[in-house]
């Protein structure tokens, strides 16, 4: 059984090909009814959001108490991270109490230095660089759609950003055949292809610009919102650069009639998704926003427990 004892995930390219594998089966195992235990008896988590949340808040809660533990959900109101205290004094605190923490964090950098200062696990929910959580989350989806993520043919339309670099890092370890289009100047960071090629052997996604390029062999059409968290004084000027890549229904019309939708949510409706494609038949986003819980009680499990063992799970 692959486990996370004692480890973090900051980074999607913290884990390897065979945990994410490990980690897909449980939470597979999990949805099917399968008891993961009770890893987390007696074990109080911290979630920290520097940021909004609605998923990952309500998922990680629920996903922490079915597994015996306590969440401890604290806002910005009253960590005032980096005002009130510093993120290595608030982490050296938590970690004296608690035997976890969760953290949603404006800076990628601060997410680093709690994970520095404390010993216990850090898991990254959501940072401006990466999304690992919902990008395995994502995974499971992929491959109850697709039946293998090895090869899977997923189009990625929107911005570099931190779900399109989560993505990337997964595609880059799992083999997905990964095609990302987006306009000129939001591509992925030079940074994040570079740790891509490391991971995979020279694997790099494929760049368009015209979705109609790789859609019509797509088995997966993703976006992800135009203006993310954090940068809404972009907002107008996004919609002017991201306004010919709208995920609508002539869009999915260029892809197969078994291509599925897929969008991490929140969504700007009637921006970078229409409402008739999010809610057409094609679409798949709240079967994807339910997997996220599956997919953190596996996490969990494995970061804290041996539920892998228990049902079978190599
Ligand atoms: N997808 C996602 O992370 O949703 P929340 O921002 O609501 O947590
Ligand atoms: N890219 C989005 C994801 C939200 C779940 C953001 O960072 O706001």
């Amino acid at each position: 059984m692959a486990s996370l004892a004692g480890r973090d995930l900051l980074s999607i390219a913290d884990l390897t090909a065979d945990e994410i594998d490990s980690m897909l089966d449980l939470a597979g195992a999990a949805k099917s009814g399968s008891s993961l235990g009770t890893p987390l008896a007696g074990a109080s988590l911290a979630l920290i959001f520097q940021r909004p949340s609605n998923r990952t808040r309500v998922s990680f809660e629920v996903a922490i108490h079915r597994l015996g533990g306590h969440p401890i959900a604290l806002f910005n109101a009253e960590v005032q991270l980096g005002a009130r205290e510093s993120a290595g004094d608030i982490s050296r605190i938590i970690d004296r109490y608690a035997d976890g923490i969760v953290a949603r964090l404006i800076s990628h950098r601060d997410l680093v230095t709690i994970a520095q200062a404390a010993d216990c696990p850090v898991v990254n929910a959501l940072t401006d660089q990466e999304h690992p959580c919902q990008v395995l989350a994502d995974c499971l989806t992929v491959r109850e759609v697709v039946g293998d993520l090895r090869g899977a043919r997923v189009t990625y339309i929107g911005d570099g950003n931190n779900v399109c670099t989560s993505w990337i890092l997964a595609a880059a370890l799992l083999g997905v055949d990964l095609r990302i289009v987006c306009p000129p100047g939001y591509e992925p960071r030079h940074a994040v292809m570079q740790t891509a090629a490391r991971l995979g052997a020279g694997w790099q996604p494929r760049l368009e610009r015209d979705p109609a390029r790789v859609l019509a062999d797509s088995d997966i059409i993703y976006t992800d919102v135009w203006t993310s968290m954090g940068q809404e004084n972009e907002q107008q000027q996004r919609r002017e650069d991201f306004a010919g890549i709208q995920v609508n229904d002539r869009l999915v019309s260029l892809a197969p009639e078994h291509a599925r939708v897929m969008h991490c949510l929140p969504a700007h409706r009637g921006e970078e998704i229409t409402d008739s494609v999010i809610d057409g038949p094609q679409s798949v986003v709240f079967e994807q926003a339910e997997n996220r819980m599956w997919l953190q009680m596996a996490l969990l499990a494995m970061l804290y427990g041996e539920a892998a063992q228990s049902v079978g799970v190599a």
